[in-house]
C-alpha cells in the first residue's frame, strides 16, 4: 500500500484548465523511477505509464500479455518520482472490458497502491458504462480513441482509423458519448488531422493525440521511441529527439575495450 502523498502534483483539474486556456498539453510515457524522474525535473504536464510497456520494456510484440501486476509495478516505480506530473496509468488488456465491477476494482487498485491519479482506456461507446462506474466512484478516467492498439487483431494492424466518412464520425460521436460518460482528457490515436481537429472543438476535454495532427490540445509519445531506442519500428507520427541507441550501443563498446585492455579501471577508479 502506498504511504507517499504527491501533494503538488498536477491534478486533472490543472489538465482541463490548459484547453480553456489555449495552453498544450506535453505527455510523455515513462515506465520506471529514474525515466520519470527526469520527466517530473523537466516539468512534463502528464506522465502516462502506457501498456506500451509491453513492447519496449518487456519484449512483447503486442500489448496484449501485459498484466495487472505488471501495471501496477511499474506504475508505482514511476509514482515515486513525481513530484509536479500528473500520473496516469494504463488499464491493460481485459482489466476493463468484462465487467464494470472488475474495472472499478482494477482501476482503484492504481490510486489506492500504486499512487496514480487517473486511469487510461481504449475503447468509446462500448466503455461509456465503464467510465460512468469508475468515475462516479472518484477515479479520473482518460478514454483512447481512434487506433486501440489492445484491438490490433479486430483492426487488423497498425493504420490510420477515421479515414472514411462513416468511421470518422463513428469516432466524433464516440468522444461525445466517452465525455457525457466523465472522461476528463482522451487520446486520439493515429486519426487524420483534420479529424482530430474537429473531435477538439466538439467536445469540452482536452484531446491528447498522437499520429492526430497539431491541432489537438495536448500530444504524448512514447519515450523510448522519442529517445531512438525503441527501433523495432518507428511509426510515421514518431520524432526522435535524441539517438540514444547509437550513444548506448558507443558506450557500452568503449567499457568492453577498456575492460578487455586493462584500461578500466584505472587510479581514479580505484582504491588506494
Ligand atoms: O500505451 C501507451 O503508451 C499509450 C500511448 C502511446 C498513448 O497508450
Amino acid at each position: 500500500m502506498s504511504t507517499q502523498n504527491k501533494t503538488n502534483r498536477k491534478t486533472i483539474l490543472d489538465i482541463k484548465k490548459m484547453k480553456i486556456q489555449g495552453e498544450k498539453i506535453a505527455v510523455l510515457t515513462a515506465y520506471d523511477y529514474g525515466m520519470a524522474s527526469i520527466m517530473d525535473e523537466s516539468d512534463i504536464d502528464i506522465i502516462l505509464v502506457g501498456d506500451s510497456l509491453g513492447m519496449v520494456v518487456l519484449g512483447y510484440d503486442t500489448t496484449l500479455p501485459v498484466t495487472m501486476e505488471d501495471m501496477l509495478h511499474h506504475t508505482k516505480a514511476v509514482s515515486r518520482a513525481a513530484n509536479s506530473a500528473l500520473i496516469v496509468a494504463d488499464m491493460p488488456f481485459l482489466s476493463y472490458q468484462v465487467s464494470t465491477q472488475t474495472a472499478l476494482a482494477n482501476a482503484g487498485r492504481f490510486l489506492q497502491e500504486a499512487n496514480a491519479q487517473a486511469v487510461k482506456l481504449e475503447g468509446g461507446r462500448e466503455c461509456a458504462d465503464t467510465i460512468q462506474k469508475i468515475t462516479s466512484a472518484g477515479i479520473p478516467v482518460m478514454a483512447h480513441l481512434g487506433l486501440t492498439p489492445q484491438s490490433i487483431h479486430q483492426i487488423g494492424g497498425y493504420r490510420v482509423q477515421g479515414k472514411k466518412e462513416d468511421s470518422a464520425h463513428r469516432i466524433i460521436e464516440d468522444a461525445k458519448i466517452i465525455e457525457e460518460a466523465g472522461a476528463f482528457a482522451v487520446v486520439l490515436e493515429c486519426i487524420p488531422e483534420g479529424l482530430a481537429s474537429e473531435i477538439t472543438q466538439s467536445i469540452s476535454i482536452p484531446t491528447i493525440g498522437i499520429g492526430a495532427g497539431v491541432e489537438c490540445d495536448g500530444q504524448v509519445l512514447v519515450i523510448n521511441d522519442i529517445l531512438g531506442m525503441y527501433d523495432k519500428f518507428t511509426p510515421k507520427f514518431v520524432k526522435k529527439y535524441a539517438n540514444l541507441n547509437l550513444e548506448i550501443k558507443k558506450a557500452v563498446k568503449s567499457y568492453i575495450s577498456e575492460v578487455k585492455n586493462g584500461t578500466f579501471p584505472d587510479s581514479e577508479h580505484s582504491f588506494k
